[in-house]
């Protein structure tokens, strides 16, 4: 499974890049507003920063027009930043559309905003090459995201559609354990829920002892 960092923050990304663990980045526009990225010019220089830092990864940008034209007019300049921009596009009809168009022109595409089998089935046939559940915001209204990534990954599998599951909006150690499990290709994750990961007590008692050993023998 690889390990997408979900933030537009250059020092989390470069963290997550030097922990040698990072195979790409996804952003979206509230993660960009975040970081206080604002106008066409400084949002497509953070993106050509972030391409910097993360060398091979795929790199998501997503696209803020809601109709087909638009979002093709800003997809090419996206695509145009660095050949590992991913195109993000929200999972509605226009955006079905517009995943289809990029398929066809060899721009990859990140589908985004999914909740549903169905609409994963929709742009696999688009062509996607990542899908994004969002798996905490279904947590979040007592459905199991998890249950959703299973699903898909079942459907995928049985179909043999090519697109990616890319488990979003996780926002836990267990998210990622679970997403891993449960057949997802990529995780992308807040760098704190990577962290999370390394956390157990018995690792830390472990560690202590040992290190204490040593200075007992060692003076
Ligand atoms: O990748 C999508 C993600 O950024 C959404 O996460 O935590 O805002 O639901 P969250």
């Amino acid at each position: 499974m690889k390990f997408f960092i979900d933030t537009a923050n250059l020092a989390q990304i470069k963290e997550a890049k030097d922990l040698g663990i990072l195979d790409g980045v996804t952003t979206n526009p509230s993660l960009m507003a975040k970081e206080g990225i604002v106008g066409t010019e400084n949002v497509m220089a953070h993106y050509k920063a972030i391409c910097e830092i993360v060398g091979k990864g795929d790199v998501s940008a997503e696209v803020i027009s809601t109709d087909f034209d638009g979002m093709i007019a800003e997809g090419k300049v996206l695509a145009a930043i660095n050949p590992n921009i991913v195109v993000k596009v929200p999972m509605i009809k226009d955006g079905i559309k517009a995943i289809s168009w990029f398929t066809a022109k060899g721009i990859r595409t990140n589908c985004t905003l999914v909740f549903s089998a169905g609409q994963a089935i929709l742009a696999a046939k688009a062509g996607a090459t990542y899908l994004s559940p969002f798996v905490g915001r279904l947590d979040d209204i007592s459905w199991d995201g998890m249950d959703l990534i299973a699903q898909i990954a079942h459907i995928y599998q049985t179909q043999n559609y090519k697109t990616e599951i890319l488990a979003a909006s996780v926002r836990n150690p267990l998210h990622i354990v679970k997403s891993a499990e449960c057949g997802a290709h990529v995780v992308t994750c807040p760098l704190d829920a990577i962290l999370g990961l390394l956390n157990h007590p018995l690792t830390d008692i472990g560690l202590a002892k040992f290190l204490a050993d040593h200075k007992k023998a060692n003076g």
